[in-house]
């Protein structure tokens, strides 16, 4: 995908998520409140974890995004916030956190560097904390896409490996977006650090 404006201009407005509003429960009495968002687009779910109380780092690699989802806070909500614009291939270190959403953003991680940003999602979370977020399923039909990542539900749990799957949602349905028939395959995916858990890395 070459332009995400299109892709912003018809989320701007999207109402909260349920699947983040889902993990958020898991959650809730951990401290500190830490969250982050990675491929944030607009900011929605940055602005919903906001509202239930979390400091979040929004990270997006466009400019816009950024843009949008600063925009969307209030200044009260923006003392919450903190964005970065940064290519989450090439992440260096996260925050240590209870919470890390990427909803429709992993599968745009090209498969080279995909280990390398799972580990760093793994390394960030703090014990009892969730990651929750999406993958593409090896059926979607942009599946053939070299630069994106796909994955089965084996595959996923794979990656859930040490970490305590509390949701997998697998889905198959036929969407048109931007005048393409997509066979659109995700699975929705939350998962726990474990208090002692051992991070075995899954090979
Ligand atoms: C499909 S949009 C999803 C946005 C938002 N999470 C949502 O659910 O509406 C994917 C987002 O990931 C961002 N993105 C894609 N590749 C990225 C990368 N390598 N590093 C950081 N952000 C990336 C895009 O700029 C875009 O905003």
């Amino acid at each position: 995908m070459t332009s995400w404006k299109a892709f912003y201009e018809r989320t701007e407005e999207r109402a909260p998520s349920p699947l983040l509003s889902h993990a958020m429960g898991y959650v809730k009495n951990l401290r500190p409140l830490q969250a982050v968002d990675l491929g944030c687009g607009v900011g929605n779910e940055a602005w919903q974890l906001i509202q239930a109380g979390w400091q979040v780092l929004a990270i997006d690699k466009e400019p816009e995004a950024i843009a949008r989802t600063v925009r969307k806070c209030s200044m009260d909500d923006a003392r919450k916030l903190h964005v970065k614009i940064a290519d989450f291939e090439y992440l260096a270190e996260l925050p240590p956190s209870n919470l890390i959403h990427a909803g429709l953003a992993l599968p745009f991680c090209r498969p080279a560097r995909f280990d390398h940003l799972w580990s760093q999602v793994r390394q960030a979370l703090l014990p009892g904390g969730v990651f929750v977020g999406h993958f593409f399923g090896s059926r979607h039909s942009w599946a053939r896409q070299e630069n994106m990542s796909f994955h089965s539900v084996q595959d996923v749990q794979r990656l859930a490996c040490g970490l305590e799957m509390l949701l997998l949602r697998e889905t198959e349905t036929p969407m048109v977006i931007d005048s393409e028939s997509v066979n659109w395959h995700r699975i929705d995916v939350i998962v726990r650090k474990l208090d002692q858990a051992m991070d075995v890395q899954a090979v």
